[in-house]
């Protein structure tokens, strides 16, 4: 297979784009514009991979598209680009709405007029919004999206599914939950507690922390989007779910056994406006249809994850400088004050 890959240079997308370059499959195609989440050395060890090639885009840029798509003649466009943070979305909703729905939209059209064979637009269970329990979203669970970001989630995978229905473009959607792993940007629960733990710096936990997250590892959400991409059917939507629901205080609470730093790091800040209370997905179809399931126990993953963030500090130092301390100070600094709850 020959694969156009958008997104490629952040934080799952590299992660399928080295796992697809550890396979036979024939060219690989890495269209990623380099936002501040884009980073090339998370494909440091495929950069010399004769079947892959980078190119620097937006895909809300459609006569870069067309012109990569009209060059290569893909198999298929795996879509993983995205504005992918929630607390970034509720401080500044614009770029999320652009390359969310914007981009998503412009690649479907460039998609259509090439007429590529195939096209996985990657999508989160964020699009149920907050599931009361004891109840799990299968891919009928009504669309409830609670930030900007996964509304705009939510309002792209409904484009891409009316591609299929309207225009017949051969359009899978995958819903994942809450991914951890190597290479995640240190915005994101997992990567940002053990960044402060080793740092001994206070972990700011939203509201009482019971909020619900279903841990999935980064590499169990790659060889599930192989299978929906090898064996999905069209027109349809999966759920991918890691079979690991936690409270974030108890995520937190293990990073800290594991770091072997104290509990009193652990401190309580203003709620995330909007947080959603629970996320838990049913992935039963996804396994029925191609026999998938994760691999990758929490236990094994947390430990995995927090030795890659240990022994790649160089990374994590050139990640956390510049933009993103203004970042970090937008978000944390005087949170009670700053933020419009
Ligand atoms: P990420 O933020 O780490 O990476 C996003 C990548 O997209 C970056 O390389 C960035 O440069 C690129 N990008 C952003 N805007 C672009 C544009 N306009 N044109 C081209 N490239 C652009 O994100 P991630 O965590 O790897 O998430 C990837 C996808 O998976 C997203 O669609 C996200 O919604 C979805 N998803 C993420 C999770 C999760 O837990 N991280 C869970 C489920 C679904
Ligand atoms: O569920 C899938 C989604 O998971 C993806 O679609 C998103 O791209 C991804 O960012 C993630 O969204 P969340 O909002 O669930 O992830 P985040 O890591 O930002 O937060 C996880 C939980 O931890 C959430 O309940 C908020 C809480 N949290 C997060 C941060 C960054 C804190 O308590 N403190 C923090 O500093």
């Amino acid at each position: 297979m020959k694969l156009l890959v958008t997104g490629g240079a952040g934080f799952i997308g590299s992660a399928f784009i080295r796992l697809l370059l550890r396979s036979s499959v024939k060219r690989v195609i890495n269209f990623d514009k380099l936002t501040y989440a884009g980073n090339l050395e998370n494909l440091a060890e495929v950069s010399d991979d004769s079947r892959y090639r980078f190119v620097r885009g937006d895909i809300c840029d459609s006569a870069l598209v067309i012109q990569v798509l009209e060059e290569e003649r893909p198999d298929a466009i795996v879509h993983f680009a995205a504005e992918s943070h929630v607390d970034r979305s509720i401080l500044s909703p614009e770029p999320v709405f652009e390359t969310n729905l914007r981009g998503t939209f412009s690649l479907l059209e460039a998609a259509r007029m090439c007429k590529v064979p195939r096209f996985v637009h990657v999508s989160t269970d964020e699009v149920y919004g907050s599931i009361e329990p004891p109840h799990e979203a299968d891919e009928n669970y009504p669309l409830r999206p609670s930030s900007p970001y996964s509304a705009s989630k939510a309002g792209s995978d409904l484009l891409a599914l009316s591609y299929f229905t309207t225009y017949k473009l051969p359009v899978v959607v995958t819903r994942a939950s809450n991914n951890y792993g190597p290479y995640q940007f240190p915005e994101k629960l997992i990567p940002l507690m053990i960044s402060n733990a080793l740092e001994d710096k206070p972990l700011p936990i939203y509201g009482d922390g019971m909020q619900v997250r279903d841990w999935l590892y980064v590499d169990d959400h790659c060889r599930a989007i192989l299978a929906v991409l090898e064996r999905g059917a069209l027109g349809e939507v999966y759920n991918i779910g890691g079979n690991c629901s936690l409270p974030n205080r108890e995520v937190v609470r293990r990073i800290l056994q594991l770091t072997g730093k104290p509990e009193s790091l652990m401190t309580s800040v203003t709620d995330r406006p909007g947080h959603d209370r629970r996320y838990a997905l049913s992935s039963e179809k996804l396994t029925r249809a191609t026999g998938w399931t994760p691999q990758v126990s929490f236990e094994e993953g947390l430990k995995r994850t927090i030795e890659w963030y240990c022994t790649h500090q160089d990374w994590v130092q050139r990640v956390k400088s510049g933009e993103y301390q203004n970042y970090y100070a937008r978000n944390y600094d005087r949170r009670d004050a700053e933020l419009p709850i």
